[in-house]
């Protein structure tokens, strides 16, 4: 657990259980050198508390390097809450991971992940300061998703010009795993920029939403990955780039919202081996931890958000001329250029 092969140590990790509740979250904090640790707390059903563990230090290491990149004040961390298996009381639940939040004293800062709510986190205030994602009338915050969304659509555009050589989205292919709270907002920013649209989702009503109002050719949710596209965009599930499914892929450029897309890092060489340009995750899906920083930092405004996640654009086409100049692959060198960046920002 303290070293696993090239992965930085965790600095504290919280084990926070409460009988009353049914609550047992763990809170992974993974670096502090930019600033407190800064991500979302998932709440999951797991095979077993191991399972729950490794997500938890998986994920709070990639908040890390997100931040990172994204030039945050703010270092890496993760809550993972186990969903308890018969009836709770979910308020009560998520005052109770509140208390535990409070009792780092600001180490670990929390949001919306998957499987909990702006709801949740309202809900938590009353337990903790360091809460975030959380809507105010009249003022900036809640839902991060459409600001991940178009840190991922920019994202897009940028590659399809530098790896595609395209003008524009224009009749750009782009399959969709997912057309949840990112991939919908994503489908409409490339609908609007004159992309045609392949999706999927496990919820039909979804996909068929995305047919009437974005013209989207429907496949199954077996077929997406090697769907015949110019870019693939995962906004679902990670771990979906795999010795596997890469075989089959036909898209060039892939870029999408989801965590931990790379199976595992060999993935990511198999991917430039077969001349695929992978944009990696924690780059392209910032958007939300920028806009969720912002509000805890009291510093939203729409436009003001909007603008520092179009900063990924940039970082895109930094990583794009890295790679190039050193020949490496991107996830390899954008993992180690946000390495570089595990320290305190100049003030
Ligand atoms: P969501 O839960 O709203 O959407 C996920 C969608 O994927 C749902 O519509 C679901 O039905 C669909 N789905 C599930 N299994 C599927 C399958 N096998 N095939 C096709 N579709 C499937 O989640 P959200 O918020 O849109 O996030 C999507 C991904 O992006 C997640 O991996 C999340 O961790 C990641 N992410 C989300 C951020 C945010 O701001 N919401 C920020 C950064 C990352």
């Amino acid at each position: 657990l303290f070293g696993l092969p090239d992965q930085a140590p965790h600095e504290r990790v919280l084990l926070a259980a409460d009988p009353q509740t049914g609550l047992k979250a763990i809170l992974a904090v993974h670096s502090t050198a930019r600033g407190p640790a800064f991500g979302g707390c998932r709440f999951w059903t797991y095979d077993n508390e191991l399972a729950a563990l490794n997500d938890a230090l998986r994920l709070s290491q990639g908040m890390s390097l997100k931040n990172a990149l994204a030039q945050l004040p703010f270092g890496g961390g993760k809550a993972v809450i186990i969903k308890p298996a018969g009836h709770f009381d979910r308020p009560a639940l998520f005052a109770a991971f509140g208390r535990a939040v409070q009792s780092l004293d600001g180490a670990y800062i929390t949001a919306e992940d998957v499987g909990t709510t702006t709801a949740d986190m309202l809900g938590m205030q009353a337990h903790t300061q360091y809460v975030s994602g959380i809507p105010r009338a009249g003022a900036f915050g809640g839902d991060p998703s459409p600001k991940t969304a178009y840190g991922v659509f920019v994202s897009i555009d940028e590659g399809v010009k530098r790896v595609l050589g395209r003008s524009s989205l224009d009749g750009v292919r782009v399959a969709l795993q997912g057309l949840g709270a990112v991939g919908w907002h994503l489908a409409e920013y490339l609908h609007k920029a004159g992309a045609k649209l392949v999706v999927t989702d496990v919820d039909a009503a979804k996909v068929q939403r995305a047919q009437e109002q974005f013209g989207a050719v429907a496949v199954a949710t077996s077929d997406i990955l090697a769907a015949d596209v110019d870019v693939l965009a995962p906004c679902a599930l990670g771990a979906v780039l795999n010795q596997q499914s890469i075989a089959s892929l036909k898209a060039r450029l892939i870029a999408g919202a989801a965590n931990n897309q790379l199976a595992t890092a060999a993935d990511g060489d198999a991917l430039h081996a077969r001349g695929i340009t992978y944009l990696p995750d924690y780059l392209v899906n910032a958007g939300g931890i920028i806009s969720v920083a912002r509000e805890f930092r009291n510093e939203g405004e729409e436009q003001a958000v909007m603008t520092e996640v179009g900063l990924i654009r940039g970082r895109v086409a930094e990583l794009l001329e890295r790679v190039r100049a050193s020949g490496a692959t991107p996830a390899r060198e954008a993992d180690a250029w946000a390495r570089s960046l595990l320290v305190k920002p100049a003030a």
